[in-house]
């Protein structure tokens, strides 16, 4: 066994460990020297306790070497857990109470000056904590994160595993298929100028598990996406799989509301309401404009479009004449507002298209607004007393087209949320939103695109308007959202081939496409396809919210940076020619590119 094998965790010790002889290990957090006595903060991942190396007590090697230490070696302590006298007890350390009194300190290894300080709340480029991802992880709170992400797969493993799911395996060098992001490609050595794709989530091997009869599928998998990057989004991320037969959307969102109730009762000790609220995506977006609605505020869209239809100001009245909508949000107490402030707002709504923003800010006095002078005094009463707004609000409005107004007023619900301190960090506000549209209309490319994937089943009802209005047709798809995150998605699946085909033409495939890219599964669906759906959460968003962090790269071990790149391995990197000359492949690619 090996010499110095710990009989305690650090952050363990307690008042009633006193008296104990303990070996602990560890790295030193801090090093005080007093002359004729040294004191140590010792650090594993479970905390930290303080020792004392007193000259007059403890062997002279003991002293000389604890005299040596300097931030971050690794040390081996042997001693007696002591109480602390009353004055020196420690309230904000969870072994506050108690000191080890060290009999004998062995320097196992020494460190170099750290780049950063291995602390919590640290302020230091996070390019430089990635390079030295190995330090940075060190720190308490990136441990604490970690640990958590362990209970959350383990609880999520525990609960599917009771309810009767199988944890099975899927490809990761697979084919590529057009699924939504770019692939990342891995180039074939034995069949030269052929490329294997990483997935982008198991999709189709999880609904292949369920030809194959294996009727309740899991898996903790891995998925690779070659898209632009933000603080939600990673190029390699995890997500929790699912795939069950014999199911409808009922039974699925049932299972992961209750799955999710067991992970946040077992990872964080809270309690969820359920059923979880649901909510169409039509009344997401004309109520939120967004398809994931953070609803831990009120601020909901009132639409004006009736009211302004025939008003004066020309800009609300032809956006409706012309198919647009007018749609407003009341900002509770927000007319103290600087005009600045509403110009930086005004700003911030174009960057999301919408050519303008009227306000008003109802004073006691008067009604400040940059379009009151279109209006007659009952256009603007009736603008605000349909909107319910009181004195000392601000309403907000934009008048555009559906979409634009949405997303732009959407974000500026958001924006102010944040601004007027609307948002309790503590909530955890969960909701589903069904009934997606089936596609999604693309102006640039002129044609439609799957809104989930291209295996999501229509509604029952709406089949009949794939013919002629698809733009209408809703999807037996459902999305979990969190705090204004989507956390995880999944939809019903087309199992018969007929279906499926249709799909793919509405998606602009020749037969001869999908039956190249597809052929698999469309021909499993001719040997005997369970109805069968499920979902995937997003594993690393989810762990995110739970630890109260703003980006899933402080929740996953080894991140990539924004531009998908690791710092501390440097990768991607060149490779010899040699390997170049094996896999066939020749660069075109310029030296500064
Ligand atoms: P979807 O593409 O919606 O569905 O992904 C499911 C969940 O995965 C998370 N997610 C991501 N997390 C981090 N970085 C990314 N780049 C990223 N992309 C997605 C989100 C999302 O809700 N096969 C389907 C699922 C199904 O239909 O069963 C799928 O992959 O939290
Ligand atoms: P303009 O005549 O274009 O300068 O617009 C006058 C005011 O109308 C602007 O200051 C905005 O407050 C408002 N406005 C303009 N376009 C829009 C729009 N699309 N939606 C809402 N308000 C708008």
């Amino acid at each position: 066994m090996y010499k110095y094998k710990k009989t305690h965790n650090c952050g363990d010790l307690r008042k009633n460990n006193v008296g104990e002889k303990v070996t602990l290990t560890g790295w030193v957090q801090r090093q005080r020297d007093l002359g004729g006595v040294v004191f140590l903060t010792l650090r594993d991942r479970s905390g930290i306790v303080q020792i004392t190396v007193d000259g007059d007590k403890a062997p002279a090697e003991a002293l000389a070497n604890a005299q040596k230490v300097r931030t971050e070696f690794v040390l081996a302590v042997r001693g007696t857990v002591t109480a602390r006298p009353d004055d020196m007890i420690n309230p904000n350390m969870a072994t506050g109470e108690v000191d080890i009194a060290a009999e004998e300190v062995v320097i196992i290894n020494k460190a170099k000056t750290t780049p950063f300080y291995i602390i919590d709340g640290l302020d230091a480029d996070e390019n430089l904590r990635l390079k030295y991802r190995y330090l940075d992880l060190r720190r308490p709170e990136m441990q604490k994160s970690l640990i958590l992400r362990h209970r959350v797969e383990k609880s999520m493993r525990d609960y599917l595993d009771n309810e009767g799911f199988l944890e099975l395996e899927t490809p990761i060098l697979m084919k590529s298929t057009p699924e939504g992001a770019r692939d990342y490609l891995v180039p074939s050595r034995v069949s030269p100028g052929n490329f294997f794709a990483l997935p982008q989530s198991p999709q189709q091997f999880k609904q292949l598990l369920m030809v194959a009869g294996f009727e309740k599928y899991f898996q903790i998998a891995r998925c690779f996406r070659d898209e632009d990057l933000r603080a939600d989004r990673q190029p390699e991320f995890t997500q929790l799989d699912m795939e069950m037969s014999f199911v409808d959307e009922e039974d699925i969102m049932t299972l992961a509301e209750n799955m999710m109730a067991h992970i946040f009762k077992e990872s964080l000790g809270v309690e969820m309401q359920l059923p979880l609220v649901r909510m169409t995506w039509q009344e997401a977006m004309d109520n939120y404009g967004s398809d994931k609605p953070d609803t831990r505020f009120a601020m909901k869209f009132i639409d004006l479009s009736e009211v302004v239809k025939d008003c004066g100001f020309k800009v609300f009245k032809e956006a409706v004449a012309n198919g647009g909508v007018v749609k407003a949000i009341v900002a509770k107490g927000a007319s103290k507002m600087s005009r600045r402030e509403l110009d930086d707002l005004t700003k911030f709504v174009n960057t999301y298209g919408a050519k303008g923003l009227a306000y008003f800010v109802v004073n006691e006095e008067e009604i400040k607004s940059p379009v009151k002078k279109f209006l007659s005094e009952e256009e603007l009463a009736n603008i605000l007393s349909t909107c319910g707004a009181e004195v000392g609000d601000t309403v907000f409005c934009v008048a555009d087209k559906y979409k634009v107004t949405c997303d732009s007023l959407g974000h500026l619900r958001l924006e102010l949320g944040k601004r007027l301190g609307l948002i309790d960090e503590d909530k955890h506000n969960f909701l589903w939103v069904t009934e997606f549209p089936l596609l999604e209309w693309d102006d640039e490319t002129q044609r439609y695109y799957a809104m989930h994937h291209p295996f999501t089943a229509p509604l029952e009802s709406d089949i009949p308007l794939m013919a002629n209005e698809p733009g209408k047709v809703r999807a037996r798809a459902y999305d979990m959202v969190l705090n204004g995150v989507e956390i995880g998605g999944g939809s019903i699946r087309i199992h018969e081939r007929d279906l499926q085909e249709k799909m793919f033409a509405l998606l602009n495939m020749s037969e001869e496409e999908y039956t190249e890219q597809f052929s698999c599964l469309l021909g499993a669906f001719e040997y005997g396809a369970p109805p069968h759906g499920g979902l995937a959460f997003g594993v690393d968003r989810l762990v995110m919210l739970m630890a109260k962090r703003d980006s899933i790269r402080d929740v996953i071990a080894f991140p990539k940076t924004q531009n998908a790149t690791d710092l501390m391995v440097e990768a991607p990197s060149k490779v010899s020619q040699a390997q170049l000359d094996e896999l066939g492949l020749i660069l075109n690619v310029k030296e500064n590119d």
